[in-house]
């Protein structure tokens, strides 16, 4: 293919690609992933997006105001291009993930200056797709390109790795998408129709993904999925694993410091993984556990598949067996039809478990899901209320919580120079931020620190000489 040659341009004349993520870690995954495949292609990355030859905007689809800032954004980028072009330099445009599965061709009519359209599983094959709209625009043909098939080979397989010194660049904590798509169908959701059906990689690529990444200096994995804890798979060993099983066999690669996974779905919480959190010193003491909403018709209604009780039975079981953990959920308010006392019900069950850190969100209502076609959609005003309330309350108790940790000896992972010289930054076993005075050559190291106070978004730490002894219970 001509286009192919074109973009093929080897070292001496190199490009720039500027991706932007919106969503969730798994675009931020994804957007390592499409900087890797188009590499060598020639492509280098950059954060200014005037310079970028190809500019990629990898969507999320979850929320209304999400999809539709898409649309403001490619607006600007449009001009872009065409200031660029006025220079004589030309500039792509790439939509790619969630929107651009939901809404395809769409897209493309409503801003004519994007080329390609790429869904979440079909990314891999961004090369091809960009040679063929280069083609189709050197002959004059109606611009843009859509793909997004959910193709049966399988992405990653074909997705080309980072070199060590990329893996470097990126730093010493590092997502391994382990898990995508959902099959649960909660009747707010466009997940399963965006990102398609449930599908666990398999192990042995897993390992020598996670084995790769510690090589090259990563000491820190997390676990991606929609639904990680659905993760499923055969062991070497030639039988059923669970996440569990799969973080225990993590742990024994040489280099991994910390294991976390997320978003797990309360369903999928099994034994395995509930004791895999008392007997792995490597999982760290937090859990990102979406419960949504603390009523049971409007739990039902949601199509989430549990109580509120069942969620806080499986807090106590999970503490019981790691007395330490945060935990962290998503919640929506005025779900169609939810009640004042319905959302009490929420505040309750914030009250009684006690949060660490969550995300809140008011209802939107997302067409072609059950919940769109429901009664009672509750007005923004009230949504809003209820919105402030509730963030309020997990304000407090996130203050509480980083309160809490105040005096407390733990340790943290070094991360990167802190906001200062001399200055070191990092996190704290339950995914706080913290500052301590330190040397940069600490970066990868997990060292004991003194936690000495707080400042509006991060810890204030002192680095200890002694290993650490005791660990807070
Ligand atoms: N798989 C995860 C969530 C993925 S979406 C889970 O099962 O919990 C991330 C969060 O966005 C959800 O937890 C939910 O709180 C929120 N969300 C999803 N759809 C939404 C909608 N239609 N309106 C408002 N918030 C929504
Ligand atoms: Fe969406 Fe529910 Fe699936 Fe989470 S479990 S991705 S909220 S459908
Ligand atoms: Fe958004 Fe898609 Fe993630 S809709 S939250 S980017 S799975």
């Amino acid at each position: 293919m001509d286009g192919k040659r074109e973009i093929d341009q080897g070292t001496s004349n190199r490009r720039k690609l500027f991706v932007k993520s919106y969503g969730c870690q798994m675009n931020v995954y994804d957007a390592s992933r499409m900087a890797d495949v188009l590499a060598p292609e020639g492509f280098d990355e950059t954060s200014e997006i005037e310079d970028a030859d190809l500019i990629i905007l990898n969507t999320c689809h979850i929320r209304e105001r999400a999809s539709e800032k898409i649309f403001s954004e490619l607006g600007k980028v449009r001009v872009l291009k065409e200031e660029r072009a006025a220079q004589g330099r030309e500039t792509m445009i790439a939509v790619a993930g969630c929107v651009a599965q939901a809404e395809g061709a769409e897209i493309i009519r409503r801003q004519p200056a994007v080329d390609v359209v790429v869904g979440p599983q079909s990314y891999h094959r961004l090369p091809d797709l960009l040679s063929e709209a280069r083609e189709k625009r050197a002959f004059g043909r109606r611009p843009g390109v859509v793909d997004t098939d959910f193709p049966v080979e399988d992405k990653f397989d074909a997705l080309t790795q980072p070199t060590a010194e990329k893996t470097r660049a990126r730093g010493v904590s590092a997502f391994v998408t382990v898990q995508e798509g959902c099959d649960k169908f909660c009747t707010f959701c466009v997940v399963p129709y965006t990102r398609g059906a449930e599908f666990s990689r398999p192990v042995d690529r897993i390992l020598s993904e996670v084995e790769r990444l510690t090589a090259h200096g990563v000491r820190e994995i997390t676990l991606l999925g929609q639904n990680v804890n659905a993760w499923h798979g055969i062991g070497p060993d030639g039988k059923a694993w669970t996440l569990g099983r799969l973080l225990r066999r993590l742990s024994d690669v040489p280099g991994v410091a910390r294991l976390r996974y997320m978003t797990s779905h309360p369903r999928d919480m099994d034994d395995e993984l509930i004791a895999a959190h008392g007997d792995l010193p490597q999982l760290m003491p937090f859990l990102h556990l979406p419960v949504q909403a603390g009523s049971d018709r409007i739990l039902e209604a949601m199509n989430r598949r549990h109580t509120a009780q069942d969620y806080i039975d499986l807090v106590w079981r999970i503490r019981s067996v790691r007395p330490d953990i945060a935990l962290s959920s998503d919640f929506i308010v005025g779900f169609p039809g939810e009640t004042e006392a319905e959302f009490q019900a929420t505040l309750d069950l914030i009250e009684e478990v006690g949060f660490a850190s969550t995300f809140s969100f008011k209802y939107s209502s997302r067409p072609g899901t059950p919940a769109a076609e429901m009664d009672g959609h509750i007005p923004h005003e009230v949504m809003a209320e209820r919105l402030g309330r509730l963030q309020t309350l997990v304000e407090a108790q996130r203050q509480a919580f980083n309160q809490e940790t105040v005096g407390v000896t733990t340790e943290m992972l070094v991360e990167k120079p802190g906001r200062y010289s001399g200055q070191i930054g990092g996190k704290t076993p339950w995914l706080q931020a913290v500052h301590a005075d330190g040397d940069v050559s600490l970066i990868g190291q997990v060292v004991p620190v003194r936690i000495v106070g707080l400042s509006s978004n991060s810890l204030l730490g002192e680095l200890l000489d002694k290993p650490l002894q005791e660990r807070r219970a």
